[in-house]
């Protein structure tokens, strides 16, 4: 009998350490399962959809806008975007270390990142703003510190950046 209560004890402990270091085995998951894409949070800088060429805001084939960005400890890159209003824009994000959260604060819009894997969400801001992105996860002793933003302009203001101008923004 004391075997099988030590056995109840470990796995209630395992089962305890899981939920709440989860953030820490998600990587070796999304590999295990190879459910999506999975990326090496060690490279992204260097290959890939994450490079800094190609984050911030690009325009697709088809007209359709994408914001790449990736969360790290204690930063988003790029701190700033700029996006046009009333336009769906898809964010496509991920993390360099550990999960970060972040709300766009004045919306109901927030993403979860997670490293090894892309989060991809669409929203539309519907009038002109700035917002700040604090990140809502805890994520180390910088977290607090953690935030980015990310302003909305007119379309036609939007059209008349260069697409260098579209990557980040001036931090107001
Ligand atoms: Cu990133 Cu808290």
């Amino acid at each position: 009998m004391k075997k099988i209560g030590f056995v109840a004890a470990l796995i209630l402990f395992t089962v305890a350490i899981l939920s709440t270091r989860y953030y820490m085995v998600d990587l070796p998951v999304y590999h295990f399962l190879g459910g999506g894409e999975v990326l090496d949070p060690a490279t992204l800088h260097l290959q890939g959809e994450f490079v800094e060429s190609n984050l911030g805001a690009a325009e697709g084939p088809s007209g359709s806008l994408t914001v790449r960005m990736i969360a790290q400890q204690f930063v988003f890159v790029p701190q700033c975007i700029e996006v046009p209003a009333g336009v769906p824009i898809t964010f496509r994000m991920t993390s360099a270390d550990v999960v970060h959260m972040l709300s766009f604060l004045g919306t109901d819009y927030g993403l979860k990142v997670v490293p090894g894997a892309v989060t991809e969400a669409t929203f539309t801001f519907a009038k002109p703003g700035t917002f700040k992105i604090p990140c809502h996860e805890f994520c180390g002793a910088g977290h607090y510190a953690m935030r980015g933003q990310l302003n909305v302009v007119p379309p036609d203001r939007f059209a008349s950046l260069l697409p260098g101008e579209r990557r980040t923004c001036e931090l107001r």
